[in-house]
């Protein structure tokens, strides 16, 4: 079992799904976790949805605010002392065919998916800088690198993400701060819930593992990447999809 035992980490976007589940698993390693939400009330619980949660606490903060996402980050820091795990999970998807983009939906995609991403990983890296050691995760796709029909608004945030992660793992390296990106394929959650049977069906056919993710699935491969097993490793795009994309 990983050991994540005295550290401290903040999910952005913890209330469900993914986020929900990585929280899961960075408590039950042992961390400390803080999990943020745009509503206060549902972050608050999610936070106390996690059984023996006297270790999770739950924010409001909208990740398209630059300044809230550094007092937060920073806020976090100072009370418990330190940060050592940050997942920059938040995010959000609309289809839209190329003819039918409204400029509206290209503001909000973009505005929460990348610049969400690099406030987190700012805020992050000034928290992390004065104990030169930190790991980081962002939420990347399949789809960032294969593209998508009808998903050209999100299939770009999602490569823009995972660039983010190569930047800034090269750019923190010498700080002692590891930047990953985790790239999941079809997972069960809130976000592909409107997915026809026959989408579902025809994924799950592409797929070798033969079935759609669970949140788990991507949460214990971030739970991988945030902890001392993966002391070597950053600037990586780690696959999560089954094998979809073979
Ligand atoms: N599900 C998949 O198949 C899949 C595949 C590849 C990548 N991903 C990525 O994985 C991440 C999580 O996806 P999911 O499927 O778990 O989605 P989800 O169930 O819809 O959860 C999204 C989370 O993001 C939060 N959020 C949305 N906009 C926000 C904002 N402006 N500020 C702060 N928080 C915000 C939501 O919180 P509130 O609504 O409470 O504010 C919620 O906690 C996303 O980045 C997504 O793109 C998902």
């Amino acid at each position: 079992m990983t050991d994540l035992d005295g550290r401290v980490a903040l999910v952005t976007g913890g209330t469900r799904g993914i986020g929900l589940a990585t929280v899961r698993a960075l408590a039950e390693a042992g961390a400390t976790v803080v999990l943020t939400g745009r509503d206060e009330a549902k972050a608050k619980e999610a936070a106390a949805s996690v059984s023996g949660s006297g270790s999770v606490s739950g924010l409001a903060l909208d990740v398209t605010d630059a300044k809230a996402v550094s007092t937060v980050v920073r806020g976090v820091a100072k009370e418990h002392g330190r940060l050592d795990i940050v997942v920059a999970n938040a995010g959000i998807m609309e289809d839209a065919l190329l003819g039918m983009i409204r400029e509206e939906l290209v503001d909000t995609t973009l505005s929460t998916n990348v610049a969400g991403t690099i406030h987190t990983v700012q805020a992050a890296a000034r928290a992390m800088m004065r104990k030169r050691s930190g790991a980081i995760v962002l939420l990347a796709s399949i789809v960032g690198e294969y593209g998508s029909a009808g998903q050209t608004v999100y299939s770009a945030s999602k490569a823009a993400v995972a660039n983010i992660a190569l930047s800034a793992a090269k750019e923190l390296g010498r700080s002692g701060i590891r930047v990953n990106a985790v790239a999941p394929g079809v997972i069960e959650t809130a976000l592909t819930a409107g997915l026809s049977a026959e989408a579902v069906a025809e994924n799950v056919g592409k797929t070798p593992l033969g079935r759609l993710g669970t949140p788990e699935d991507v949460a214990k491969a971030i739970r991988f990447l945030v902890s001392d097993e993966a002391s070597f490793i950053t600037g990586q795009i780690l696959g999560i999809d089954g094998g979809l994309t073979l």
